[in-house]
Parts: structure tokens; sequence; C-alpha cells
């Protein structure tokens, strides 16, 4: 029996390389021995504003995004969160089990509640990993496989789990996080303290996945590098070593290869190298991207609906026969 792996994403802005890196790459290695969920997480993203049309657009976008890094629709599922509506009752349940000191612990809500003030922001932000655990506990998944950023969340989630788990009897796996320690924490081009973001007030901090080729050529050109004009891989030199990761996780090549293939030559020979690897990926899965048309991703998104619903409406059975609803 391969075990279970779930993950999702948020349609709310546009994908880059750090979620690619960080997550979907992953996804597509692990997808032949593991038996993968993956969401696009509707429900997450109207935690904060967003435009109807715009969010209807980006969630076809990011299911296309899916398919053309790789994500093999025959072999895994692939779904709109709000098309199971197990997930918003299975948050519901889980509230019960939250405490509020639990969610005031994460640092995402710290993070994105200081736009409006904790006071001002929305019960949805704050509730957002309630949600995100009702996500993974649905589907027994064992190992969710993320972005540095989304760590903290699995915890909670292990933390539901054995809390629901202790009260009512053994009822849910607690997962585990897993991530890639070379692109678990892509920075932004910009300024290598920050990591690479969706809602970056530059666009020259991030390379999106559907940017225009002449764009990403500038933005590479324009990233920020070391103090010297030696290619290191140091932490002294976090935005080398942040390029040198992205180009050896484009390349397959290591960051000590990298740094040997370099070796007495500056750094624009390096962008040079670098902005080839990251179009050599880039173009192919573009063309992939725009032959993808609504009507064929619609359809996989219905398919993949169907596919996991079964799973979660046993689940919300189980959990409703646990804590003594009459079913
Ligand atoms: P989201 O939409 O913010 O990000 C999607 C994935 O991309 C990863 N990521 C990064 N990885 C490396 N470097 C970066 N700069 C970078 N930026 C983003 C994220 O860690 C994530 O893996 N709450 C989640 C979505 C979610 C989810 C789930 C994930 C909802 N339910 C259940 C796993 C399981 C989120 O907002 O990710």
């Amino acid at each position: 029996m391969k075990k279970r792996i779930f993950s999702g994403i948020q349609p709310s802005g546009s994908l880059h390389i750090g979620n690619y890196l960080g997550a979907i790459k992953n996804w597509v290695d692990l997808q032949d021995s593991f038996e993968s969920i993956f969401c696009i997480v509707d429900l997450h993203a109207i935690t904060v504003a967003q435009n109807p049309e715009e969010l209807r657009k980006r969630t076809l976008e990011i299911a296309k995004i899916y398919i053309a890094s790789g994500i093999d629709p025959k072999k895994s599922a692939m779904f709109v969160q709000s098309h199971v509506s197990e997930h918003s009752e299975m948050t519901w349940i889980l509230n019960t089990l939250a405490r509020m000191s639990d969610l005031f612990k994460m640092t995402q809500f710290k993070d994105k509640a200081q736009k409006e003030g904790q006071e001002n922001s929305g019960v949805g932000l704050f509730d957002y990993p309630v949600l995100m655990a009702a996500d993974i506990l649905l589907y027994d998944t064992e190992v969710v496989p993320v972005g540095e950023d989304q760590v903290q969340h699995i915890e909670l989630a292990r933390t539901l789990a054995r809390r629901f788990n202790k009260k009512f009897g053994q009822t849910f796996v607690v997962p585990e996080a897993s991530v890639k320690k070379e692109t678990m924490r892509i920075m932004g081009l910009d300024d290598p303290t920050k990591k690479m973001s969706k809602s970056a007030s530059s666009e020259y901090s991030f390379i999106g996945l559907l940017d225009d080729v002449e764009l990403i050529k500038k933005k590479i050109k324009k990233a920020v590098t070391g103090s010297g004009s030696e290619v290191k891989y140091s932490d002294d030199e976090p935005a080398l070593k942040n390029l040198i990761n992205i180009f050896s996780a484009f390349s397959g090549k290591s960051a000590s290869e990298i740094v040997l293939e370099y070796k007495g030559k500056g750094y624009a020979d390096f962008k040079e190298g670098l902005t080839k690897v990251v179009l050599d990926f880039i173009i192919p899965f573009q063309e992939r991207f725009n032959n993808i048309s609504d009507e064929q991703v619609l359809n996989i998104l219905q398919n993949g609906a169907e596919k996991v619903r079964p799973l979660a409406e046993k689940k919300i059975e189980e959990v409703k026969e646990r804590i003594g609803f009459v079913l």
C-alpha cells in the first residue's frame, strides 16, 4: 500500500518559482511513489479580499500550472477545495478543539494581520490553519510536501489530530511535513532576507511562472548578488547562495559543481548560466500551459473531486459518529 500525500496552493496571486521549487516540483517527483492528492485551496484564498472574476481565473490557472509542471491527472487526484464541502464541515468540528492560543502562535497570521491590525483582521484569516488541518486530516494524509513557511501549520494539524484521538479514540492519522532543504525557502531576488512571495511589493522580487521571457531575463540581470566578484556558496553571501540554490534545483547540478563551473568567472557569466537553466524549464513549461484548455482542466478537476469525495465523506461520517452526532 502506498502512503498518501496531500498538498495545496492558494489561487491568490501569480505563482512564482518559489512555489514551483518549494512545492510543485517535489510533488511531481513524489507522485509515483505516493498516492497523491493536490488541491487548489479557494476557501483559503478568500480569507483575504479577492476579485471574484480574478479568483475564478486563477483557480483554473493553478490547475493548468500543476499539469504543465508534470502532475499527471491519471496518477494524482487534482481538485478544487470548495468542490468537496466536507472541508468546511471538518473545519467547524476541528474549531471546537483548536484553542485561540494555538492560533495566536502562528507566525503567518502575525505577518498577514499586520496590514489591518489583529483586531480588524478577518476571523477567516485567524482560523486559516484549522481549515488547512481539515484539508490534511480528512484524507488520512501521511506526508505533506510543502515549503518551510507551512511547517508550523502542519504542526497544528498534528496537534489537533492527537487532541481528537485522545478525546474520542484513534481516528486521525498524524501527518508529517516534508521539506527539501535547499528549496524550502527560496528568497526574494531583490532582498535575500525576505522569502519570495506572491504578494511582494516589487515584481523584481520574484520570477513568475507565467512571466514573459524578456522580463525574466531582466529580473535575473537586476537580482542582487554578492559583495565581491567570486561565485561562492556561503551563508555570508545569502543573495548568491539563493541564486545558486535556484540554479541547482533547475539544472540538477550540485552547488559545488556550479561553484566549480564558474570559478574564475564573474557574476555576469553566472547570471547568464542561471538565465539559461531557468528558461530551459520556463519556455517548454509555458508552451504546455498554453496548450491546456479551460474545458480540459474543468473536466480534470471534476474527476478529481469525484475521486476524493468518497474518502472525505467516509472520514466525516467516522468523525461525526465519534463525537456523538445522530447519523
Ligand atoms: P501557498 O499558496 O502560500 O504556497 C504554496 C506552496 O508554495 C510554498 N512556497 C515556497 N516554497 C519555497 N520558497 C518560497 N519562497 C515559497 N513560497 C511559497 C509553500 O510553502 C507552499 O507549499 N496554506 C497553504 C496552502 C494549503 C495547504 C493545505 C498546503 C492549504 N491547505 C494543506 C498543504 C496541505 C498556502 O497558503 O500555501
